[in-house]
């Protein structure tokens, strides 16, 4: 088990002995015998530090994570060391509690996945470097996994949905519309030419101060704006959405944030407060900000779906589009959505809220994934690394660049 040395800020392998006593605290049931395959899944690309059990019957058999949204709200934004340091001191109590809670001792375990890409590099590490201890104590097969490809299967966990169909990933550090056409077979049809969604709503909640506002105080940027919005009136800004004219199904976030923090600019000189106080137009502004982005994310999403079925991508029937990463937990967005489905003639499927957000289960789910089509399981894992950066080039990842772009569509 790995143990983190606080004074020196390394990893340290510790005794065969501490791992048995660290062991020792699992509540197993020696007689019980799983027939399906089990994975253990480890999540630490980002703030939250997570971990599952899933079975290949998609049993959640014990889950545990620990996130630092509260943290980072402080900071104004995520500190990669700071970061970095909680997922240490949380990552073996979290993985011991997955453990404990399934009932599944180590040794039963058919395979470790752990999230190696995308994501920061210093977050990342923890999870690897704690993965690779369990796998060498263990002795069993590692599956390093991809984040958004962990996003955009969980929805086969929670629903029967058959390849080929379509995903958005809207979270904090990513914005993508892909075809998934295989377990690691997908075609990037589109993505945010700047920041993430998430990103940018953290942005403005930060800059509308909404950490302050008593029903705001401990809610993601994000859920902090889709709170808000509901007490305000967003007629009372005019937002425009981005992008109206680009015949692709790209995104942009980054020019709408800086209108918008023009606009909040102007209010504090109208109203006579200083940045750090709240707007009496607080509410207004967050409806009319999640408004424009779900007029956006809508708009791009329209144009794959009509995309894809102009080439025939997507199937005849029961065609299905995924919506999924933490924005997709906004209900509003996922109503825009909903009309662009049911004019269509799609199914939009979403998972639950707490599967839509970072989570052990989808890398565990993804881990199972990989093992039912034999894809990517390692039994030695020399010359695995983390990679921070989105990969869109590689043979899992392959860019369509050149359909949308070049074909208009109709929109
Ligand atoms: O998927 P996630 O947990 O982490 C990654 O970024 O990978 O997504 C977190 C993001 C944050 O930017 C947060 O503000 C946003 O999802 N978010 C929301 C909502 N809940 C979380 N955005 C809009 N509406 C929400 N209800
Ligand atoms: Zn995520």
């Amino acid at each position: 088990m790995l143990i983190f040395n606080k004074t020196a800020g390394v990893f340290f392998k510790p005794s065969r002995r501490k791992i048995y006593e660290v062991l020792g605290s699992f509540h197993f049931y020696p007689g019980k015998r799983f027939l399906h395959k089990l994975v253990l899944g480890i999540e630490t690309s980002c703030d939250d530090t997570a971990a599952a059990v899933v079975d290949e019957a998609g049993n959640v058999l014990g889950e545990a994570i620990h996130s630092q949204t509260e943290v980072h709200l402080k900071t104004g934004g995520i500190i990669p060391p700071v970061a970095q340091q909680l997922h240490r001191e949380n990552i073996q109590r979290i993985v011991q509690e997955a453990l404990s809670a399934s009932a599944v001792s180590p040794h039963e375990l058919s395979a470790i996945a752990t999230t190696i890409k995308p994501g920061f590099a210093l977050s990342l590490g923890v999870g690897l470097s704690f993965s690779f201890q369990l796998v060498d104590q263990f002795k069993k097969p590692f599956i390093p996994i991809h984040h958004m490809e962990a996003h955009a299967l969980t929805i086969r966990l929670t629903n029967k949905v058959e390849f080929p169909f379509l995903v958005l990933l809207i979270s904090g550090g990513h914005c993508l519309l892909a075809l998934v056409r295989g377990v690691s077979d997908f075609l990037l049809l589109g993505k945010s030419l700047d920041i993430a969604p998430g990103d940018m709503l953290d942005k403005v909640a930060r800059r509308l101060s909404l950490i302050k506002h008593p029903e705001c105080s401990t809610m993601s940027g994000g859920k902090a704006i889709e709170h808000l919005a509901k007490q305000g009136n967003r007629l009372h800004f005019d937002f425009q959405p981005p992008m109206q004219r680009a015949k692709n199904c790209d995104f942009s976030f980054s020019g709408l944030q800086h209108v918008i923090d023009k606009m909040i600019m102007q209010k504090e000189k109208e109203e006579g407060i200083e940045q750090g106080h709240i707007l009496s137009s607080a509410a207004d502004i967050a409806a009319a900000v999640q408004h424009t982005v779900a007029c956006h994310i809508a708009k791009r999403t329209h144009r794959a779906i009509l995309f894809c079925k102009q080439r025939g991508l997507l199937g005849q029937s029961n065609t299905v589009l995924v919506v999924s990463g933490g924005v997709a937990s906004n209900l509003y967005i996922r109503k825009a959505l909903e009309i662009v489905t049911n004019a269509t003639q799609c199914t939009l499927l979403c998972p639950p809220p707490r599967l839509c957000t970072d989570n052990g289960v989808m890398i565990a789910w993804n881990g199972i994934e990989r093992l039912r089509a034999g894809l990517g399981i390692l039994h030695n894992t020399e010359g695995i690394r983390y990679e921070p950066k989105m990969e869109t080039t590689s043979m899992t990842w392959t860019s369509a660049a050149s359909g949308p772009s070049q074909h208009q569509l109709p929109c």
